[in-house]
């Protein structure tokens, strides 16, 4: 983890405040557009947050929250409680979501799903690449950064406040970009059913179903250890009851905190982050074969 000091809360929204974090220890670890940290709240909460500032100042990260009423603890504590000054330790960043360079882009993003898109957004510009960002949210007084994203790149961007305008009709827009999606659900799975090369972040998992949980054992490679996993827990439960403490943030499969190597056995990944090869994320994913081998 990283230490830093809260510089700056700064209200860019309705129910939406930024938060500079400054690093207090030196330079703060480098990270690319489309990454995230995880943010450990004085609550004992963790939560991630994706970095919306300018990845060229390695002095200080900036994040923005929306106030969720669904909130399980971690935006009503950013908004009623945390204060300027604060010290708050925060992980490496993390990048699930990465930018791959094009000749064109074309950024979906809705509500608080804005925040990866902002540095996407500038290195699209900076690269020279065509670059048009379609942003939706209820009114323009719920949409973070859109009166600096329309000063800065004009009619590249095209707000959507959906009270005003409807929805953006997605399938009116051409085909032939790389595409880079993060907002509400509806919008994800709209535009991974439209566009034939689509990158997207969730916030949520993915509603899905899947085979009933059925046993299996894992061998730790470093300890030679095996333990069970029964049916009613999760790998990453067992792990941290048996001494292979394995940290976590979401415990949803879409933050990436858990990351685990596979050294042989079968995974069945039920993450929305699409584990790489060689890996599984031991929160939500079980097994395919009756054992796995994993590096921890
Ligand atoms: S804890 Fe977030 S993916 Fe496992």
């Amino acid at each position: 983890m990283q230490k830093t000091i809260l510089e700056r809360v700064e209200h860019v929204a309705d129910d939406v405040v930024s938060l500079l974090l400054r690093g207090d220890e030196g330079p703060l670890a480098p990270w690319e557009p489309g990454a995230h940290i995880d943010l450990a709240l004085p609550n004992w909460l963790t939560r991630q947050y994706s970095l919306c500032g300018d990845p060229g100042d390695r002095s200080a990260y900036r994040i923005a929250v929306r106030h969720d009423p669904l909130s399980r603890g971690g935006s009503e504590y950013v908004h009623l409680f945390l204060r300027e000054g604060r010290t708050l330790a925060v992980s490496e960043p993390r990048n699930h979501f990465p930018l791959r360079p094009a000749a064109e882009y074309l950024f979906l993003a809705g509500g608080i799903g804005i925040t990866p898109i902002v540095p996407m957004l500038r290195a699209a510009v900076e690269s020279g690449a065509e670059a048009t960002l379609v942003y939706a949210g209820r009114s323009r007084a719920t949409m973070p950064f859109a009166a600096e994203l329309v000063a800065a790149y004009g009619d590249r961007v095209r707000l959507f406040p959906t009270a005003e305008t409807g929805r953006p009709d997605l399938a009116a827009l051409p085909r032939n970009a790389e595409v880079y999606c993060c907002g509400p659900a509806s919008m994800v799975d709209a535009a991974e059913a439209l566009f034939p090369r689509v990158h997207t972040e969730r916030f949520q998992p993915t509603r899905r179903v899947f085979a009933p949980d059925t046993p299996f054992e894992v061998v730790c490679a470093r300890s030679g250890e095996t333990l069970q996993v029964p049916v009613d827990e999760s790998l990453l439960d067992v792990l941290n009851h048996r001494g292979r403490p394995v940290p976590s943030a979401c415990r949803e499969g879409v933050c990436g905190s858990c990351e685990i190597g596979v050294l042989d056995g079968e995974p069945e990944h039920r993450d929305d982050i699409g584990a790489p090869a060689g890996r599984m994320y031991p929160c939500v994913s079980r097994a395919c074969s009756p054992r796995l081998v994993l590096d921890v």
